[in-house]
């Protein structure tokens, strides 16, 4: 009777424990410094709403938006010390894990959209992935907010000499954005994205780039009365976790994520074009910003000051990155 017992106990905890670990919840903090209403913001919380419908709610993917959980030079160290799981930063902040990543700083890198995905379907972007799996993160996904925009308090941007004298904030940790204001006789003041609203409110300094979603969504057009559309720098994110979550994860999770990342990267893309365009109009409407069209003449001008830099950081870069630029540009 006993040994009944005994086996019957036994084979019941197995069932128990196997259940247990299939049903066990696992949670997903995912971290980002942007607006809801952001084409980043929007695919973080679509993503999440797909995972949980398709993994019954096994998954639970939380989204902190607006850098309420961590802020930019807060979330990388987050998430290599697993205090998140997911955070999609932009690229340039990524370049003090991989400084060459700063390629998409350079001024006019890149034509459109598509030269964009071109490029990281290639080996650059194989090469840039590689630097952030020798630093223990596996990069998911690309997505994007678009081309950055020139805002500003003083005057309207339209020659290189109108940035004499204005200070603008850049991202952290990218040297060639800095030295893209300074070729432009600008000061550049390095600055997080969470304050950035108040440091133009107070006029600290005058202007930034950004998206026009990013503009849009943070007020940025309240307080800069000038916008040129320059489209010279592409804003890219890196969707990434850190390997040592992602290797604990179950195989069946790993594909539902990976699929649902897939699919929420298509629509971030579109979603991303038809938001800027939006947020365009809306700032036109308000009536609160003077917008200026960079021409094809006036465009040649900004390349032409700005060019050195494509010299000034082929080493820091890399040779082959910088080539497949000028390659892909005939
Ligand atoms: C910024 O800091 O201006 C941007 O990186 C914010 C973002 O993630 O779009």
């Amino acid at each position: 009777v006993w040994l009944v017992v005994i086996a019957a106990g036994c084979s019941r905890r197995v069932v128990d424990s196997e259940q247990v670990s299939r049903e066990e919840k696992i949670v997903i903090k995912f971290s980002h410094v942007v607006a809801e209403n952001t084409p980043k913001g929007l695919a973080a919380q679509r993503f999440a709403n797909l995972v949980k419908e398709r993994t019954g709610g096994r998954v639970e993917v939380q989204v902190f938006p607006n850098s309420v959980l961590y802020k930019d030079g807060e979330e990388i160290q987050a998430l290599q010390a697993g205090a998140v799981q997911m955070i999609a930063p932009a690229t340039s902040k990524l370049s003090l894990l991989y400084p060459q990543w700063q390629v998409f700083d350079l001024p006019y890198a890149f034509a459109d959209e598509e030269a964009v995905h071109r490029a990281m379907e290639s080996y650059l972007g194989k090469k840039l992935y590689d630097g952030l799996k020798a630093n223990n993160l596996v990069p998911l996904s690309f997505w994007g907010s678009g081309f950055k925009q020139m805002t500003n308090s003083v005057r309207p941007l339209i020659k290189p000499e109108d940035f004499q004298g204005l200070t603008f904030r850049v991202m952290i940790n990218s040297q060639v954005l800095k030295r893209q204001f300074e070729k432009l006789g600008a000061h550049p003041v390095e600055g997080t994205f969470d304050n950035l609203y108040r440091v133009l409110e107070s006029r600290a300094v005058d202007g930034e780039e950004n998206t026009l979603s990013n503009i849009f969504s943070k007020n940025f057009y309240k307080v800069q009365p000038y916008l040129t559309i320059s489209n010279h720098g592409y804003m890219g994110y890196v969707v990434m976790t850190n390997s040592e979550f992602w290797s604990s994860l179950p195989e069946d999770v790993r594909n539902i994520l990976e699929s649902t990342l897939q699919e929420v990267t298509e629509w971030e893309h579109e979603q991303a074009l038809q938001i800027n365009r939006d947020c365009l109009k809306q700032i036109i409407s308000s009536g609160m910003v003077q917008v200026h069209y960079q021409t094809e003449d006036e465009k040649r001008e900004w390349v032409r000051a700005l060019r050195p830099l494509y010299e000034e950081f082929r080493e820091i870069i890399g040779e082959d990155l910088i080539d497949y630029l000028e390659e892909s540009r005939q």
